[in-house]
């Protein structure tokens, strides 16, 4: 299948009309502008890749500290204060470090927006259309030197706000090398259809990597580091055996309690064929080795 990669096409009034949107929309409501033609021109495919539902993806979800089942989530009381939101650039490997003004991050850099694959580890699968900012802008501000090998992602931990905070005895956090993190596919999302991100979906910032398990997307944002080691992230610590640090998506290689062959599309019936990288080989496929290497699919 035919499939054409493409970050940039967006015209001046939806940037300007989604930068202003975006930033004022971490307090205010939100209207839509040329949002007529935003999800079709934004597209990396040209097979038509067709959006899941906003309700479906505002109500099933994983946010672990807001409750493990799907629905806990969006039923929880809006109780994490999202806005005023600082995200702090750190690590040995950043020779520009600080607290930032979410507000200003957003100021700072065009909001794009792109309709990716969405592939969660337990085999269901959803099409999202993310604004965002491409992760390598941020990490290309902190001036990263030479020590800068892995990029490590804190995320809110807060009793008061989040009736689970403690799950994983600490912050979620994730990670990536630095390439990675460079991929154009690399996203810190703000909005979901043009909307603010709600508490479920990670408001008020969170990552978005189409090409990994879901898993991969930590919610919610509050530290980024630039550093030497590959972090320890927290499914990875979790449980060892059944998730790593790559975990790039992959139909060969099984889950231990599960196949990964095919998936659930959330909210159609039956399943389709989960593709290697879901589906976005030609983007991600030169950072790693053999396809066959394990270590790179779990
Ligand atoms: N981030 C935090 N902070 N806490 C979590 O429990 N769950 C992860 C990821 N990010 C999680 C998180 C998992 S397992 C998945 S599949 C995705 O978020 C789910 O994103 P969604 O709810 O927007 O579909």
């Amino acid at each position: 299948m035919k499939r054409v990669f493409n970050s940039t096409i967006t015209c001046e009034q939806d940037f300007r009309n989604r930068r202003k949107i975006i930033t004022g929309a971490l307090s205010a409501a939100v209207a839509v502008a040329c949002s007529s033609h935003a999800l079709a021109d934004t597209s990396d495919v040209v097979e038509p890749l067709e959006p899941t539902p906003l309700e479906t993806i505002n109500s099933y979800n994983n946010y672990y500290e807001f409750g493990y089942a799907k629905s806990d989530p969006s039923d929880a009381d809006k109780t994490l204060i999202t806005s005023p939101w600082t995200v702090e650039i750190a690590g040995e490997g950043a020779d520009k470090k600080g607290l930032y003004d979410l507000a200003d991050i957003y100021g700072e850099f065009a909001i794009e927006s792109h309709v990716r694959r969405f592939r969660c580890v337990e085999a269901w699968a959803t099409v999202i259309p993310w604004n965002g900012i491409p992760l390598s802008k941020l990490i290309a501000s902190a001036q990263p030197n030479s020590r800068a090998k892995y990029v490590r992602f804190i995320t809110a931990n807060n009793a008061t706000q989040m009736p689970n905070a403690d799950w994983a005895g600490g912050p979620y956090t994730e990670g990536l090398t630095i390439a990675e993190a460079m991929n154009p596919l690399a996203l810190l999302a703000a909005g979901i259809y043009d909307e603010p991100l709600e508490q479920q979906t990670g408001a008020p910032i969170r990552l978005v990597l189409p090409w990994k398990y879901g898993f991969k997307y930590a919610k919610s944002i509050v530290r980024i580091e630039l550093v030497e080691q590959m972090p320890k992230t927290t499914w990875w610590q979790q449980n060892p055996r059944e998730y790593g640090f790559y975990a790039n998506v992959s139909p060969s290689h099984d889950h231990p309690r599960w196949s990964q062959k095919s998936e659930r599309v959330i909210g159609e019936y039956g399943r389709q064929r989960t593709q290697f990288y879901n589906g976005y080989e030609n983007e991600v496929a030169h950072l790693y080795g053999a396809l066959s290497d394990r270590q790179y699919f779990y």
